[in-house]
C-alpha cells in the first residue's frame, strides 16, 4: 500500500459535515472552527458545547440522524459516531460524490486521517503513523510538547506570563485505571467520580455495578470490554486504551474493586508504559474489606484474627496436594478467596490438608455492598451443602476464620441500636 501524503488544507468558508455529537466530533469540530471552516453537524442529540456553538451561529446542528443526500453540498465529511455500519454508509455516498472522507470508526475507510496535533501557536506539527503505531504518535507528540515547554519557559519568565499560559495544548489523552469499588456508588472515591464526570471514554468489566454505570455522564462513550462467560474478549482493551489516547481523548478504565488486587489492572498498565502512553492509577475500595463488613465481618481482630491471607480461586491448582502447616487456623487466620464460589469444594478441601478445623466458621457473600446482597454462615463441614442449597452465585467473597462469629455480635449490636 502507498503512504499518505502530507498536506495542510484551507478551509476557510469550505462545508464540512460531521455525523455525530459526541466528545471524539467535538474535538474534530474544533478544529475545523479554528480553520474557519462551514460546519455542519448531523446528529439527533449533542453534546452541550455543541448545542451552543449552534445556538451562537457558529455552526449548523441538524437535530436527526443522517440520510442519504445530507453531503451533496459538502467539500469534506468526517463520521464520529461508534456507529461502523453508519460510516460505510455515510463513505458510500461520499465516495460516490467524490467528496473526501474521514472516519473516526475505522480506519480503513479513511480517505484522510486526522492526525496528532502538537499546536504551539503558528508553529502546528502534524504526526501520522499511517494508523500503523498510534502509540508512536503519542510518545513522540509527547516529547515534542515537552521540548516546547521547556524552550518557552524561560521566555516566559522573562515576559512576566504567569506559568501555563501560551503552552502547547496537549494533543494526547491520559488512561486512568480507577477501582469502582464493590458496587455500592457511594464507595467510589471522590477521585474517580471527578474522573468519570470529565472521562471521554470509560471502558469497564462485568463486575462494575449496574448503579455505578449510571453516573458515567452521558457525554462519555461508554464500552464493556470485559469477557464473556466462556468465551474470550470481543475487544482488546488495551489495544483501545491506546488508540483512544493517542488520539487525544480522556480514558478511565474503569475495574471493580480495587483495579489492581485480582483485577489484571497493572497487565494493562505496563503494556500502556510500554506503548509510551501516558496513565495514572486511582486505588478503589476492595471487596476485600467492604463486602466483609457489609456482611458485618471485619476481617482482623485484636482477640481472633492478626492475620489475612487472600486467595484467588483462579490461581487454584485442580487438585492441590499442597498441605500447609497444620497450626495455621490456629496462628488466627482470616482466609478471604475471591473469584472461588464455582470451586467451593476445592477450597474446602484444600483448607482441610492445610488443617482448618471442620468446625471453623465460613462466610459467603454475595453481591456484597448492593441490594441483593445474600450472606450465609455456616461451619467448614457444612458449608458446601448450604452454598449449593442457597443457590449462590458469583460475584461472592468466602470468609474462612473466627472473624465469622464476630458477625452476630455486630449485627445483634447493629439491631439493639435500630429498635431502641
Ligand atoms: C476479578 S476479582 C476482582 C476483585 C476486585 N479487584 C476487588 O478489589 O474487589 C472478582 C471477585 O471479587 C469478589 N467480589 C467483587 N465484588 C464483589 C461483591 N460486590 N460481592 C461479593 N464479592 C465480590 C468476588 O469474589 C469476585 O469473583
Amino acid at each position: 500500500m502507498s503512504s499518505l501524503y502530507p498536506l495542510f488544507h484551507k478551509l476557510e468558508n469550505r462545508r464540512v459535515t460531521v455525523v455525530g455529537a459526541g466528545s471524539v466530533a467535538l474535538r474534530r469540530i474544533r478544529r475545523l472552527l479554528e480553520a474557519g471552516a462551514r460546519v455542519t453537524v448531523i446528529s439527533p442529540e449533542a453534546l452541550e458545547e455543541i448545542t451552543s456553538l449552534d445556538e451562537k451561529g457558529e455552526l449548523d446542528w441538524e437535530r436527526r440522524p443522517y440520510r442519504r443526500g445530507d453531503i451533496e453540498k459538502a467539500d469534506l465529511v468526517l463520521t464520529a459516531t461508534g456507529d461502523h455500519k453508519l460510516s460505510e454508509n455515510v463513505k458510500e455516498e461520499a465516495r460516490e460524490l467524490g467528496i473526501l472522507f474521514n472516519s473516526a470508526e475505522d480506519e480503513g475507510l479513511c480517505d484522510f486521517h486526522v492526525p496528532g496535533l502538537v499546536d504551539a501557536g503558528a508553529l502546528k506539527l502534524a504526526l501520522s503513523s499511517d494508523g500503523q503505531d498510534p502509540a508512536l504518535v503519542a510518545a513522540v507528540s509527547r516529547q515534542l510538547e515537552s521540548w516546547l515547554e521547556a524552550r518557552e519557559e524561560p521566555e516566559a519568565a522573562n515576559a512576566g506570563t504567569p506559568a501555563g499560559e501560551n503552552q502547547p495544548a496537549a494533543s494526547s489523552g491520559k488512561v486512568y485505571l480507577v477501582g469502582a469499588g464493590p458496587g455500592d456508588p457511594g464507595l467510589l472515591t471522590v477521585k474517580a467520580a471527578r474522573l468519570l464526570e470529565n472521562a471521554d471514554l470509560v471502558c469497564h468489566d462485568r463486575l462494575v455495578s449496574e448503579q455505578v454505570l449510571g453516573l458515567i455522564p452521558e457525554s462519555a462513550e461508554k464500552i464493556y470490554v470485559g469477557k464473556e462467560v466462556g468465551c474470550g474478549r470481543e475487544i482488546d482493551p488495551v489495544e483501545l486504551m491506546i488508540s483512544a489516547a493517542s488520539d487525544g481523548r480522556n480514558v478511565v478504565r474503569l475495574k471493580g474493586g480495587d483495579p489492581v488486587l485480582f483485577g489484571r489492572g497493572a497487565e494493562e498498565m505496563i503494556a500502556l508504559a510500554e506503548a509510551g502512553i501516558d496513565y495514572e492509577i486511582v486505588p478503589g475500595v476492595s471487596a476485600l474489606c467492604s463486602v466483609a463488613i457489609s456482611a458485618g465481618i471485619p476481617v482482623t481482630h485484636r482477640e481472633v484474627a492478626s492475620e489475612v491471607i487472600i486467595r484467588s480461586g483462579h490461581a487454584m491448582k485442580d487438585d492441590s496436594t499442597d498441605a500447609g502447616p497444620a497450626e495455621t487456623a490456629a496462628r488466627g487466620t482470616t482466609f478471604v478467596y475471591f473469584m472461588a464460589i464455582n470451586r467451593l469444594e476445592q477450597v474446602i478441601e484444600d483448607l482441610r490438608a492445610e488443617g482448618v478445623g471442620e468446625e471453623t466458621p465460613v462466610a459467603i457473600v454475595e453481591n456484597g455492598t448492593l441490594p441483593g446482597e445474600r450472606v450465609i454462615c455456616s461451619e467448614l463441614s457444612e458449608i458446601v451443602r448450604e452454598a449449593t442449597a442457597a443457590g449462590i452465585r458469583p460475584p461472592a467473597l468466602i470468609l474462612v476464620g473466627e472473624v465469622v462469629r464476630l458477625r452476630e455480635q455486630l449485627t445483634a449490636a447493629l439491631e439493639a441500636r435500630v429498635s431502641s
